[in-house]
């Protein structure tokens, strides 16, 4: 009798996030088999009800990890904590965690994952390109006006496609076992030279402007509530004081290439019309 071999699933939690949507496509397009991890899909994972957590890991050999809201929110280690237990418990070999650079927080939830005892590869990284076409600060852009509490700090932006690539060459090959990659953007640049590079690309005008925290604070509590306001408001104070300023070559360390530009980003997503 023949036995039939069975592709381990990988489950990609936050797939309908700027990088888990990426990832999944990018998996998928090479035939392993994945499971996405989202509010919304059937098994449902949601951070804030543990209850699905089991359910959603049941299988799965590998797991990307995308914390919600942020890693440098307060619940945040102990729900890494949490998972990653459950992942031990329902047999899972290997983690992927997305980090972030600079922060106390998303560093205890790398060691959590560290010392799992499971096979695991950690992508810390910087600020995403993608900030400006995909997530909170797409509507400043289409108003011409980024305000944000980051002074004349210099950020090396990261193409969220490298995270991807690097991820799924992490869930598909231990030779990234064990590894931290610490992920930028080939250049840093200031608010205002991302701003001109947008603008330029996107053909409309785009400023930035350096406002307080306390401006910053208001004004997102104003559109998205006193607890994104706070949590976003202290991330920004924590790591734009330049402790971030400086490139990172994790993605050659993964993939052997160089980081995409900022102003690549920029061409790619003027012509998705993202920022029309
Ligand atoms: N943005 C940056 O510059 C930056 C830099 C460094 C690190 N990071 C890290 O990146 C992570 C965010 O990743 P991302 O940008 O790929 O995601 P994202 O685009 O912010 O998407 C959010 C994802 O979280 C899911 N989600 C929302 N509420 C949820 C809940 N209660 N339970 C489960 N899932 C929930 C959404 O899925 P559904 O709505 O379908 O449930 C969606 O897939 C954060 O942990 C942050 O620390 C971000």
């Amino acid at each position: 009798m023949r036995g039939t071999t069975v592709t381990p699933v990988t489950l990609v939690i936050g797939s309908t996030g700027k990088t888990g949507r990426r990832i999944v496509h990018r998996l998928a397009e090479r035939g392993h088999p994945v499971r996405g991890g989202s509010r919304h899909l059937d098994p449902p994972f949601d951070w804030e009800r543990p209850d699905t957590w089991r359910q959603a890991l049941r299988g799965a050999e590998s797991v990307y990890i995308s914390y919600f809201p942020d890693l440098a929110a307060p619940g945040a280690p102990a729900a890494i904590e949490k998972l990653t237990a459950c992942a031990v418990d329902e047999g899972v070999r290997r983690l992927v965690l997305l980090s972030g650079r600079g922060e106390a927080n998303a560093q205890r939830c790398e060691r959590i994952v560290g010392e799992s005892g499971l096979s695991h590869t950690l992508i810390r990284t910087s600020w995403f390109s993608q900030n400006f076409s995909e997530g909170h600060l797409r509507d400043s852009v289409l108003d011409g006006v980024i305000a944000l509490p980051a002074g004349e700090v210099a950020e090396p932006f990261v193409d969220v496609d490298d995270i991807a690539d690097v991820a799924v060459a992490a869930l598909t090959d231990d030779r990234h076992s064990g590894r931290l990659y610490e992920l930028t953007g080939p250049r840093a640049l200031t608010f205002h030279e991302a701003a001109a590079e947008i603008a330029k690309a996107a053909d409309r005008p785009v400023e930035y402007v350096a406002v307080s925290p306390e401006v910053f604070h208001a004004a997102v509590a104003q559109s998205a509530g006193l607890d994104y306001a706070d949590l976003l408001t202290d991330l920004c104070k924590e790591v734009f004081d330049g402790r971030n300023a400086s490139v990172a070559h994790g993605v050659r360390e993964a993939l052997g290439r160089e980081p995409r530009d900022f102003t690549d980003f920029c061409r790619t997503a003027a012509a998705s019309g993202t920022w029309r």
